[in-house]
């Protein structure tokens, strides 16, 4: 089976776990950052890892996943929200439902990722009066995300992409 893995990263989490999923595909398989805009035809499966954005892949991603057809994929993602949080099952389904049913989507997996340092620094200044203000449940998640992706993350997705091949 030729399987080629694409990853959208800006910051180096959906990397760090696209880098783990590959080292247990079969030998052939190709790894490739989205911006090189990979040619999908030739592989029978395709693996889009994907940093969350308003809950859904990254627009990178979401342009490159517009015209696949006829393919098996499995998607994987790392976002803000917690480990195994209704949030973080929504952006998978949303992302398969984009996918199907012109594809079957046969492998998924998503977990908490650190958050950009730079974005952080703006939400610390949000105030109660802020359409979206810093809460002390955002703080907590934030400070939960910055110890991921973990080992236990790493080896989680690779089980997960071990099983299907
Ligand atoms: C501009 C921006 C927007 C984000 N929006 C969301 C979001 O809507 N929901 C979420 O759960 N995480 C969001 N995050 C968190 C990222 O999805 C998370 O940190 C991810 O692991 C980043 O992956 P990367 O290091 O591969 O770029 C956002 C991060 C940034 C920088």
């Amino acid at each position: 089976m030729k399987i080629l893995l694409i990853y959208s990263s800006r910051t180096g989490n959906t990397k760090k776990v696209a880098e783990a999923i590959y080292e247990v595909l079969p030998e052939g398989s190709v790894i490739c950052p989205v911006d090189d805009n990979p040619s999908y035809e030739d592989y029978d499966m395709i693996i889009i890892g994907f940093w969350v954005d308003k809950g859904l892949p990254d627009v990178k991603t979401l342009k490159y996943m517009e015209n696949i057809e006829g393919k098996k994929i499995g998607i994987f993602g790392t976002s803000g929200a917690y480990n195994d949080s209704e949030r973080g099952k929504k952006t998978l389904e949303r992302t398969r439902q984009l996918l199907e049913p012109r594809n079957e989507v046969i492998a998924e997996f998503i977990c908490q990722g650190k958050i950009d340092e730079r974005l952080l620094e703006r939400y610390k200044n949000r105030g109660p009066d802020h359409s979206n203000p810093m809460t002390e449940e955002k703080r907590k998640r934030h400070e939960e995300a910055k110890k991921h992706p973990n080992a236990n993350d790493l080896n989680r997705a690779q089980e997960v992409f071990r099983k299907i091949i």
